[in-house]
């Protein structure tokens, strides 16, 4: 009889590449996607950026992940019905339990292949133990120039999200 091969522990202190995390993901816009001018509806987009963002975050953390937020959410160009949709997501930067995973947004028109930026978005990521609790994820090593300088931007964008809430919770007082 063969062996039961016991669960596959998760090191939260070896650091692994973006690049282990990334993913992209293709859809084709069908007309139920679109919006009455013939170009997709944005809430459709980013629904397919969640999902291809919360696999990335999953690769990474190996262990149940949830939204916290979306930031810097950014429409750059319209997508026509018929034409294709390709998501690239990957994590920019880990911090104890959450991770920034960053998205973008192409489309492809099938008929000639031209290629268009068409989103950007910034999503937050925390990882959950089996009580549904933060738990620590594994750190990045970005390691090719592009990747540090995601690394660093994502480091700016959480200390700045961090500093804007305690600013504004200061506000409320
Ligand atoms: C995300 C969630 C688990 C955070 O829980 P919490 O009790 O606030 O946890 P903590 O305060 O200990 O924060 C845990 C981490 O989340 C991060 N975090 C919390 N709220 C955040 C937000 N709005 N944006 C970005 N990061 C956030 C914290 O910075 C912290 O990161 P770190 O450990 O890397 O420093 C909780 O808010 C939640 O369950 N939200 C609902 C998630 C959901 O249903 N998503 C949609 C479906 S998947």
């Amino acid at each position: 009889m063969a062996k039961k091969k016991p669960p596959r522990s998760v090191s939260t202190s070896v650091g692994k590449s973006p690049q282990e995390s990334a993913v992209t993901m293709t859809e084709i816009v069908l007309p139920s996607d679109g919006n009455s001018l013939g170009t997709i509806f944005g809430g459709r987009v980013m629904s397919w950026m969640d999902i291809a963002a919360a696999i990335a975050a999953g690769k990474h953390a190996r262990r149940v992940v949830v939204t916290a937020s979306f930031d810097g959410m950014h429409f750059v160009a319209p997508v026509k019905v018929g034409h294709v949709v390709h998501i690239r997501a990957m994590v920019n930067f880990a911090a104890r339990t959450s991770m920034e995973v960053g998205l973008r947004v192409e489309s492809e028109d099938p008929l000639t292949g031209e290629r268009r930026h068409t989103a950007t978005a910034y999503t937050t990521f925390v990882a959950l133990d089996q009580l549904g609790q933060p738990t620590p994820v594994p750190p990045i090593v970005p390691k090719t120039l592009e990747e540090k300088r995601r690394y660093s931007q994502a480091v700016k964008r959480r200390e700045s999200r961090i500093r804007l809430a305690k600013e504004l919770k200061h506000q409320e007082r």
